[in-house]
């Protein structure tokens, strides 16, 4: 088959690979139909992620249908239509029984894995371990495009931004950084119940299209005013927003949403940091702060997915270009200058 294979910083190949096959009893192969582009493929592209070595298959989001499965699986079957969660997990150690299956302890304390330590789903075929914890089917009147966004980017901005944020009905609501992730809690918040959203970024098409996902009101970075105290304007009263949610990973983004949000308000961080923030305790230990960090479950994509039945929630908002398997490196580099592309989710599918 082949598939996108890593060859250290800056070098990747769309290439032939041996096919992939059962190795443990609880595994399956699933045929990738479609795929897609994180951020964090491009982080690890630029040797930011050490623990990925040359010859690893990328990706970690994706639908497909199975194509083999391990004597030990028993709820899927050859043949199903399935989401590919980016979350691997054993479902029975002590973290997945407690909902936290992004430190599964069977998988080595960190449930993404795939494109990371095991082969990824930019591939024609790709293995998945544990299944039946794993693969999602995908319903009818689902596309595999909808399905593609609950493996990683729905989740992530729900559990980690919205539920962290512990998000309630007329919350008034700052997501700082508007790409996809960002996008992705301004539409589950929005579905949450917020009475305003607000889109903070220097990006304008991404503000505009913000609008698009349920945001209320947009700050530009960029336009030179002050950032926290336009926030506090919006707020219910002038003493903070509820909730920020911080989906960059610069210290400037932490710092701005911890600055805005008020006493006994939420800070749930999603961005992945490279380096140290300031955090102001000798301000802030009187302010009855909630501050959440984590890496995604993606435990609440059946539940997104019964949203998207309803019609409350439209994931295909999110795919802003096409290619297909062999068009990839056109994709990557559409993805990596998204800015100037426009582009938000890139989707590549199967010819
Ligand atoms: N916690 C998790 O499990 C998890 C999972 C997936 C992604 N992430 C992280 O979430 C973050 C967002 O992911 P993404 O794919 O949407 O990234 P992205 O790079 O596409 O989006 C980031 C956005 O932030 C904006 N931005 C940059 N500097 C800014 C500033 N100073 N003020 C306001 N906005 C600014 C950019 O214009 C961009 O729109 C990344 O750090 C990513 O690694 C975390
Ligand atoms: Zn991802
Ligand atoms: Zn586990």
């Amino acid at each position: 088959m082949k598939a996108l294979v890593y060859h250290g910083p800056g070098q990747k190949a769309w290439e032939g690979v041996p096919d992939p096959t059962v190795i443990d009893p609880t595994d399956a192969v699933v045929r990738m139909e479609t795929t897609t582009i994180c951020g964090t493929d491009l982080h690890i592209l630029k040797g930011d992620v050490p623990a990925v070595t040359a010859g690893r298959v990328l990706g970690h989001e994706g639908v497909g249908v199975v194509t083999e499965v391990g004597p030990d699986c028993s709820k899927v079957k050859v043949g199903d239509r399935v989401i590919i969660s980016c979350v691997t997990k054993c479902g029975t150690c002590e973290y997945c029984r407690s909902g936290m299956t992004s430190h599964c302890q069977t998988v080595g304390g960190i449930g993404w894995i795939f494109g990371h330590l095991i082969d990824g789903t930019q591939a024609e075929y790709v293995r998945v371990p544990f299944a039946d914890n794993g693969l999602i089917p995908l319903p009818d009147g689902v596309s595999a495009e909808q399905g593609t966004m609950l493996s990683d980017i729905l989740p992530t901005g729900f559990e980690i931004g919205v539920l962290y944020g512990a998000v309630k009905k007329g919350d008034v609501v700052a997501v700082v950084g508007v790409g996809p992730v960002g996008l992705a809690a301004v539409m589950t918040a929005s579905a949450q119940g917020a009475s305003k959203v607000i889109a903070v970024d220097g990006n304008k098409f991404r503000l505009e299209q913000s609008r698009d996902f349920g945001a209320t009101d947009t700050i530009d970075v960029n336009a030179g005013d002050d950032v926290v105290a336009k926030l506090k304007e919006l707020s219910r009263d002038g003493l903070g927003v509820d909730v920020s949610i911080e989906a960059v990973g610069i210290p400037a983004t932490f710092t701005l949403a911890l600055d805005s949000v008020r006493p006994g308000g939420h800070v749930a961080n999603v961005g992945v940091h490279g380096e140290s923030v300031n955090f102001p305790i000798e301000r802030d230990w009187i302010n009855n702060l909630t501050i959440t960090t984590g890496l995604v479950n993606a435990t609440t994509a059946p539940e997104l997915l019964e949203r998207i039945q309803r019609g409350e929630i439209q994931p295909e908002k999110f795919i802003t270009h096409r290619f297909t398997f062999d068009e990839i490196d056109a994709a990557y580099e559409t993805f990596s200058n998204a800015a100037d592309e426009h582009a938000l989710k890139v989707i590549i599918s199967r010819a």
